[in-house]
């Protein structure tokens, strides 16, 4: 498609009397973006230098989803929104296009070829669950009849490309530090980190935490928080995602060697519980959204959450790549199951597949390959 456009265009640049013929050759090379020429390469070149993935708007794309949910035999229960019968399909039809840049394709028989031999973990909650289950569909539509082996322990469930022995990992874990049982009850340790030694022996980590710091009640996870060597019943979520944020920091800069393993941290994955956020007083969930959000802007702007795991990686000494996913996501309140999921609960926390995770895998791909 695009060699044709820009075929088409030289062509008619080139059909132009003399005179002209400079002028327009000039306008070509300053609007076709491939144009091979001495002049588009300093171009892209400074379009490189402000490339912000991250930065931009969801523009319709008749040739997305990228694959087909009945293809896919892992999507869990809580995902499948085609299969649990959602009656649009619109959602699946947006692209993310970068401000300044393009974000390149996902290439699954590349991503297979590149990491033949090695290992990717998703560390953190049900929304690494999410991001887990998209890569491993996206890497199945690539290569639908290489042999999968699938393994699952108490907290890990891998699935092994045997083709290409790519491992796709997930551990799950609500806080990233521990929890551990003592006489007390359950003691959420914000200083503490015992599993290090089984996330390190990978290829590529991606961690996340943020959706349980704020349960209370039953959904809480714990009974107590140890903090700066003291047992506490309870103290301010934010400060303790911070602390605990920081040790996870700590661990990386002290046990992860970034020659053999990178590192990401998923940047804070929003819901669509409150229509105020996006400009629609009064609406209590997402059941009815079947669009984005116009352009790049979200009203409400950014959870504090960011700022705090901004803060934190910016503090660290090893390189951390953080996928900085939270804007690009919000203006998505059509991408959540709603109640098209297989519990047939009001679902606006996690998100269909196909669909938006497929873009944070396409960032993800995007960040390994440059
Ligand atoms: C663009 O030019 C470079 C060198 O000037 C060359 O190596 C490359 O193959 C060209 N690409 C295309 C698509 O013509
Ligand atoms: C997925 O595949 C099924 C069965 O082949 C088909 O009926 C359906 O229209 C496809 N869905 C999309 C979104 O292409
Ligand atoms: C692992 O768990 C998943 C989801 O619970 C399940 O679908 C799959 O069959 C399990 N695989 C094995 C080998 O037990
Ligand atoms: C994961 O499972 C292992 C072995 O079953 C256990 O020792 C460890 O505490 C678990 N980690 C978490 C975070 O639940
Ligand atoms: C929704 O957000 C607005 C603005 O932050 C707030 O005033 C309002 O109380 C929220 N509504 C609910 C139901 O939480
Ligand atoms: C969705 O829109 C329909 C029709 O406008 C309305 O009856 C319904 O209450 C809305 N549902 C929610 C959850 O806002
Ligand atoms: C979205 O914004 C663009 C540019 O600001 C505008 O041309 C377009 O009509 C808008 N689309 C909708 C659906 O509002
Ligand atoms: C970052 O480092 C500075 C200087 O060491 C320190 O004052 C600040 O508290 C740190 N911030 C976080 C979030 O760790």
């Amino acid at each position: 498609m695009k060699g044709t456009t820009m075929g088409l265009r030289t062509g008619r640049c080139w059909s132009f009397p003399v005179l002209t013929f400079l002028i327009f050759l000039f306008l070509c090379l300053a609007t076709a973006d491939s144009f091979n020429s001495s002049f588009s390469k300093v171009k892209y070149r400074i379009q490189e230098k402000v490339c912000n993935l991250y930065e931009g708007r969801w523009v319709y794309d008749e040739f997305y989803p990228p694959y087909n949910s009945s293809a896919c035999p892992f999507i869990r229960k809580e995902f499948d929104c085609q299969k649990y019968g959602r009656p649009d399909h619109l959602y699946l039809k947006f692209r993310w296009q970068p401000a300044n840049c393009q974000l390149p394709e996902f290439n699954g028989l590349d991503f297979l070829e590149r990491f033949r031999g090695k290992k990717i973990m998703f560390i953190g909650d049900s929304v690494s669950l999410n991001h887990w289950q998209s890569l491993v569909c996206l890497l199945h539509a690539a290569a639908p009849f290489s042999t999968i082996i699938r393994e699952n322990s108490s907290n890990i469930s891998t699935v092994t490309f045997q083709d290409y022995m790519v491992s796709v990992i997930l551990f799950h874990s609500l806080y990233l530090v521990d929890i551990q049982e003592e006489e007390i009850g359950r003691v959420l340790k914000l200083d503490s980190i015992s599993n290090g030694d089984v996330w390190r022996n990978n290829d590529v980590l991606v961690f996340n935490t943020w959706l349980w710091w704020y349960r209370r009640g039953p959904r809480q996870q714990w009974d107590y928080i140890q903090v700066d060597g003291k047992i506490v019943k309870d103290m301010d979520r934010m400060v303790a995602f911070q602390k605990a944020l920081t040790t996870w920091a700590n661990w990386v800069d002290s046990d992860v060697d970034p020659t053999t393993t990178k590192v990401f941290f998923q940047g804070i994955s929003p819901s669509h519980y409150n229509g105020t956020d996006w400009g629609e007083p009064g609406v209590m969930n997402c059941a009815n959204e079947t669009l984005p959000l116009n352009g790049s802007i979200y009203p409400a702007g950014l959870p504090p959450a960011v700022y705090v795991v901004k803060e934190v990686i910016s503090n660290m000494s090893k390189p951390v790549h953080l996928l900085d996913i939270t804007t690009l996501s919000q203006l998505r309140k059509d991408a959540h199951p709603s109640s098209y999921n297989g519990f047939k609960g009001m679902d606006c926390t996690h998100w269909c597949i196909p669909g938006l995770p497929d873009t944070w895998n396409q960032l993800l791909y995007a960040a390994l390959i440059a």
